[in-house]
Parts: structure tokens; C-alpha cells; sequence
């Protein structure tokens, strides 16, 4: 077993929307995750197909009244956080990621004054936690956006969102400055144009509008980071970047430009604005070449540049490959499709497992951004069938932490400052992209099937316990 420093923040992730449940509860507002069918017929290697969103799509789901959507229920955990947070503890969990559901605070999102029952929710909930020594890292807003944002102003295209974001950010910071230190305002931020239906795959000016959203959520990002900074100066700022790694698909000049170019857009993009506080120049140029005008104002350029984040937060799960044979087979990877790597195995999503990607990634952004970093999902999803609910012998879920948990080792006896993982995820949950109950991530097996079905009952699977000994045993 290797050896992490002492200060190491251990941990796991889970987040609000799909885990909880109790969807129309204590005054809940319906989130962009409550419209979310489950699809038994999806391709699980083209999720990204199902996850699109056109208006008529929308106007539909909103009034669907006969399919099943998996993330109204969750878990269960509003009703179970005390067992749940206890089987956290056995882990040995040092740091607890998850999200406040943006729609228990503020319903539909323009109110003036913060929903009590749901701050008196989460306020239990991390006392809970606190009751074990635990820290707790929020993020703000998982793909959580509320329904009636995007019914009345449109989403975050619209500015008036960033207000209204921010009234929020500073609601929760402001409650809970005593209890949470560690915060970040957006989950997979390069990803948020896939669950926020800010912007419909049919809107005319879909770049344009893509990309002015984005725009809007960085000054919310800055904005929040200078409130919170004001409220308490010990809190901590991260990105959350949804990272996927690409390789060029050979030694082609070609392939090689290629990937540059995706790496730019797909990553380094977010993590530039968010870390530096400047627009690249390739952004620039990209905007310059599709002929997007973005409406960004001297002050929010000065707001991004003086509020920038303290950590580089992102998940890793896959990586890819980009090149410019026409041949090229793809397969699923996060929300995106990518090139399939020869030398990789794939999980059943066809997600290529790839831990020296991890080693790289670290070594790249400490190089690029000298920042801490923090590693805030990462795991390994299989279909589990359990009829009898024995224990798991999930073997392959502890090589493939193991690998992963070596190269973090390898970046931090180099020297590079990696200052916490959070496991995604501890207890089985509705899949994000697929809401699928059977794409299971856990250490712990929850009796539960894609159409909610089951005692929900929550059984150590083998993996538990070898992460539980190494969460204690690594530390130095
Ligand atoms: C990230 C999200 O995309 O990866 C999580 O932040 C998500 O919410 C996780 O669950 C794994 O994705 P999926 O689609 O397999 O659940």
C-alpha cells in the first residue's frame, strides 16, 4: 500500500439530485434533474444521444405524467443521511463532497428569501457529518439548475440568472460558513451545456448561446468567490472540471494539432478562465473563426481576473482518443464520444479505463497552473445483479482504484500537490447520464432497481473494506 501525506483529504462524492429523492418535499422546486426519464431501450455507449434536449422535448418531459423518472427518488437518502452518513464514517471518510439541491433553497430560483426547511435540512445533515469529524466540500449547483429559471428567464444565457445564482451562492455560504469550508459553485462546468437546457439543441444560434451561458456562469463563478471570501476568508474555492483526457489517434502532425485543439475547448479552456481569470487567446480566436459575439463587460472581465479559485478540482474517469482517419470507431466517454484506444479495456459503457491518464493529468496541471489539486470523482461503474444480496466480490473495482490511488502516489512523492480524492461514489446512486440504478459506482450495494424498485437496503460490497483499510493504513 503506498503513502499519502498526513493532511490528505480521503473522501467520497455524491451529489443532491441523485441521490435524495423526495423530489416535491418541504417545498422542493423541480430541478432540470427531475425531468430526466429512464430510457430501458438507451444505447449505452451513445448516452449523449438520449441526454439531448430540443424545446418540444422539454415542453413534453415537463408534462409527462406516465414515464419513470429515477432521480425523483433517488436513494432515499433525505430520509436515510443518518445510516448513510454513519456507513461514511466506517469508510473512514475524511472529506464528504456532495451538493446542495439548489431548488430546496430557492424553489424556483427568483425568490427573495431562502426556503427554511431546506437549510434546516442541510444543516442537519452536516451536523451529522461534523458528529464525525468529517469536512464537508458543497458544490453549488451539480447540473441542478432549477426548472423555473429556464421557464422564465431562459437559463444562464440570460444575466439575470448570474444575480439570482449569486443570491443563492450567498444564502448557503452565509448559513453555513461555520460548518463548510471547502466549496465549489459549479460540478463539471465544461459540461453544464448538457443538463442545464440553458440552451436546446434546435436554438438557431446554438454556439452563440452556449458559450454566453458559460460566459455568465463564470462571472456567477467570480462573483461567488468574492462574497464567500468576504463572509470567510478561510473558505476554499475549486473548479470542478469534468476531465477527459485525449490521446492523438497516431503520430500524425494532423492528429497531434487536433488534440491540441480538443484539449483547448473541451478543458483547458474552463480551468484557463477559472484559474488565470483571462480569456485564452485560442478561446479568442475560436470565437473570432465561428463569428460568436459574446457580451462580456469590462467589470465582469475584472470581477473573473480578481477572483480566482484557490484549487484545481476535477473527476476522471476515461480517457479518449482524437484523430483524422475516417475510420476511427468511437465509443461513450462522460458526456462525450470519442475514439476508441486499442490498448485500453472499457467498462459495459465503453468507458476506456485508463489510471496512467490520471498520473498525466496531474503532472500537466500542476505544471500549467501551479495550483493544488484535488481529485473529485473518480471510480469505476459495472452492472452488478445481486437477486440474493450477498457481498459484491467486486475485484475489479479494487484493481481499479489501486491503480488510480499509485499514480496519485507517484504525482505526490514527485511533488506535486494533490491535496484530497473524493471517491465517486461511496453508496450506489442513479447514474447521471443514463439514470440508469444498474450503472453502479458504490463501495456499498443498495437493493434498488432502475424502476426504484427494492428494499433500498444499503450491503457492504468486497471493495468496502479493502478502501476502508487503505483510507486509514496510507496515511504517513
Ligand atoms: C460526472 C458527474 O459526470 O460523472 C456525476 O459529476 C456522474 O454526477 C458521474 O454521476 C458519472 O457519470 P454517470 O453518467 O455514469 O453517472
Amino acid at each position: 500500500m503506498r503513502k499519502f501525506p498526513k493532511e490528505f483529504l480521503w473522501g467520497t462524492a455524491m451529489s443532491a439530485n441523485q441521490m435524495e429523492g423526495s423530489w416535491d418535499v418541504d417545498k422542493k422546486g423541480m430541478s432540470v434533474a427531475d425531468i430526466r426519464p429512464y430510457n430501458p431501450n438507451i444505447d449505452r455507449s451513445k448516452v449523449v444521444e438520449d441526454l439531448k434536449m430540443t424545446k418540444d422535448k422539454f415542453e413534453s418531459l415537463l408534462n409527462d405524467k406516465v414515464s419513470f423518472f429515477p432521480k425523483r427518488w433517488g436513494i432515499d437518502f433525505y430520509n436515510t443521511y443518518i445510516e448513510d452518513i454513519k456507513l461514511l464514517n466506517d469508510l473512514g471518510v475524511k472529506v464528504f463532497r456532495t451538493s446542495i439541491a439548489w431548488t430546496r433553497i430557492f424553489p424556483i430560483g427568483d425568490e427573495k428569501k431562502p426556503n427554511q426547511k431546506g437549510l434546516n435540512f442541510y444543516r442537519k445533515m452536516f451536523e451529522e457529518c461534523k458528529k464525525y469529524n468529517m469536512e464537508i466540500l458543497v458544490t453549488m449547483s451539480h447540473l441542478e439548475t432549477p426548472i423555473g429559471l429556464i421557464k422564465k428567464y431562459g437559463g444562464w444565457k440570460n444575466k439575470e440568472v448570474i444575480k439570482l445564482f449569486v443570491n443563492y451562492s450567498t444564502a448557503i455560504m452565509e448559513e453555513f460558513k461555520d460548518i463548510v469550508k471547502y466549496w465549489m459553485p459549479f460540478n463539471e462546468f465544461n459540461h453544464m451545456d448538457f443538463d442545464n437546457t440553458n440552451v436546446f439543441d434546435d436554438d438557431k444560434e446554438f454556439y452563440q448561446n452556449s458559450y454566453q451561458a458559460f460566459h455568465n456562469q463564470f462571472v456567477a463563478n467570480a462573483k461567488t468567490i468574492e462574497v464567500g471570501k468576504n463572509i470567510n476568508k478561510e473558505f476554499q474555492f475549486g473548479t470542478m472540471i469534468g476531465h477527459t483526457l485525449t490521446y492523438p489517434e497516431t503520430c500524425k502532425p494532423i492528429d497531434q494539432l487536433m488534440n491540441q485543439q480538443q484539449l483547448n475547448l473541451s478543458v483547458y479552456f474552463y480551468y484557463d478562465v477559472m484559474s488565470k481569470g483571462e480569456y485564452p487567446w485560442y478561446i479568442k480566436n475560436h470565437f473570432k473563426m465561428m463569428g460568436l459575439n459574446i457580451n462580456m463587460t469590462d467589470s465582469e472581465l475584472k470581477i473573473i481576473k480578481n477572483n480566482t479559485v484557490d484549487y484545481l478540482g476535477f473527476s476522471y474517469y476515461a480517457t479518449g482518443i482524437v484523430g483524422s482517419s475516417e475510420s476511427l470507431e468511437v465509443t461513450g466517454n462522460n458526456v462525450m464520444i470519442t475514439g476508441v484506444n486499442p490498448y485500453l479495456d472499457k467498462t459495459e459503457w465503453g468507458w476506456q479505463i485508463d489510471s496512467e491518464g490520471l498520473g498525466f493529468i496531474l503532472r500537466d496541471l500542476y505544471s500549467r497552473y501551479n495550483k493544488p489539486l484535488f481529485v473529485a470523482e473518480n471510480g469505476v461503474a459495472c452492472e452488478e445483479k445481486n437477486d440474493n444480496l450477498s457481498i459484491i466480490e467486486d475485484d475489479y473495482r479494487i484493481d481499479y482504484l489501486n491503480k488510480h490511488f499509485e499514480q496519485m502516489a507517484d504525482a505526490i512523492d514527485e511533488g506535486i500537490e494533490v491535496i484530497g480524492y473524493t471517491l465517486w461514489t461511496p453508496i450506489d446512486l442513479v447514474s447521471f447520464s443514463s439514470q440508469e440504478m444498474s450503472k453502479r459506482y458504490g463501495v456499498v450495494y443498495v437493493d434498488q432497481d432502475d424502476m426504484g424498485n427494492g428494499t433500498k437496503k444499503r450491503i457492504h460490497k468486497k471493495s468496502f473494506k479493502w478502501l476502508a483499510k487503505y483510507y486509514k493504513e496510507s496515511i504517513k
